[in-house]
Order: C-alpha cells, then sequence, then structure tokens
C-alpha cells in the first residue's frame, strides 16, 4: 500500500491512464470491420437473449468451479453452451441466417464448452494443479469462441 498522500497524488495519473486505453480500444463505427449479418427482428432478439444467457451461463460455471463443483459446472456447460444446448437454441433455424464461417465459430463454441464439460467432471474428482490448469484452458477456449464470433460479425 502508498502512503495516503502518494496514493492521492497518483488517481488522477491511474484515471486518465485507464481512460485512454478505454477510448483507444473501444472499436469506432467507420473503422468497424465487422461483416453485418442480416436476419428477421424477431431472430435478432432470440439471439441476443441467447447470448445473455450465455454470460450467465459463464457466470454460474465460475460459481460452482468456486465452490469446487465440478460436476454442476459440467451440467451448465453442457447444457446452456455445449452440443446439448443446440436444439434448446433454436441453432438449426437461426443458422440457416448465417454465413458458414459464423456457423463453425458457433460449432467451435459449443464443442469447446462439451470439452469443458468431460474435463470439469473429471476436476471434481482430481484436485491436482496439472487438472484444475487444463480446465482454466478448456474455459479460455470457450471465450475464445465467444470472441473469435464477435470479432467478425454484427447483427445491427
Ligand atoms: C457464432 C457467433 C457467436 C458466438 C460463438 C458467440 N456470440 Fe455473442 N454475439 C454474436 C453476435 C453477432 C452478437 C451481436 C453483435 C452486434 O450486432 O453488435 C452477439 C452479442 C452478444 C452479447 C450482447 C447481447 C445483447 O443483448 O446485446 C453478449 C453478452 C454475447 N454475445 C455473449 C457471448 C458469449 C459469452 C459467448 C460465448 C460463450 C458468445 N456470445 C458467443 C455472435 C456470437
Amino acid at each position: 500500500m502508498l502512503p495516503k498522500k502518494q496514493n492521492a497524488k497518483l488517481l488522477p495519473v491511474v484515471g486518465a491512464t485507464l481512460f485512454a486505453v478505454a477510448v483507444s480500444s473501444a472499436p469506432q463505427a467507420e473503422d468497424d470491420t465487422r461483416e453485418l449479418v442480416k436476419m428477421p427482428s424477431m431472430m435478432q432478439e432470440h439471439m441476443l437473449g441467447n447470448m445473455r444467457d450465455h454470460v450467465r451461463a459463464l457466470e454460474d460455471i465460475l460459481s460452482y468451479l468456486a465452490e469446487g463443483r465440478g460436476k454442476e459446472a459440467a451440467e451448465v456447460a453442457e447444457a446452456r453452451l455445449g452440443l446439448s444446448s443446440l436444439s434448446l437454441h433454436g441453432a438449426a433455424h437461426i443458422a440457416t441466417f448465417m454465413p458458414e464461417p459464423m456457423q463453425d465459430a458457433g460449432t467451435q463454441m459449443h464443442r469447446a464448452a462439451s470439452r469443458f464439460a468431460t474435463l470439469a467432471t473429471e476436476a471434481e474428482v482430481d484436485m491436482s494443479v496439472e487438472s484444475q490448469q487444463a480446465l482454466f484452458g478448456a474455459l479460455a477456449e470457450i471465450t475464445q469462441a465467444c470472441n473469435a464470433c464477435h470479432a467478425g460479425y454484427r447483427i445491427r
């Protein structure tokens, strides 16, 4: 901890730096290179609703992992993000509006979530550092798949 006085001097500097980073990394409308994927507005609503549940699923997964409950984390991952979630999301119907590479990005995410689910079930039994690290790696593969698609496409 810094002494209080120094802390007060540092705060504006930290604030300004954070602001600069936020501004420079926010995509500007004119250099938004994401491909626009058109779909009927009801489909958009449905897809964005799914997306919001994806983040909630990640939250549930992390909360279960924090309690060492790998089996429950696995169940959430498989049911809400994994290959088992495809029918739940009406994926087949929405996918008809997506260009093929976007569909592939979706498949990557579902596969990564199912892989994570297998590892999380095992990790509840095997609490070794290696097994826990592999689990973090599998979780990162899910979020990488989210980001890969977000970097390439928009629907509005
Ligand atoms: C196949 C492509 C794809 C994948 C995979 C994907 N998303 Fe999305 N997501 C999108 C698109 C397209 C949008 C809309 C972006 C836009 O139009 O600005 C979106 C929007 C969102 C939104 C904003 C929702 C809203 O109400 O505005 C959230 C949150 C989100 N995604 C979370 C996730 C998370 C978390 C994952 C991974 C677990 C994920 N997404 C995986 C394509 C994808």
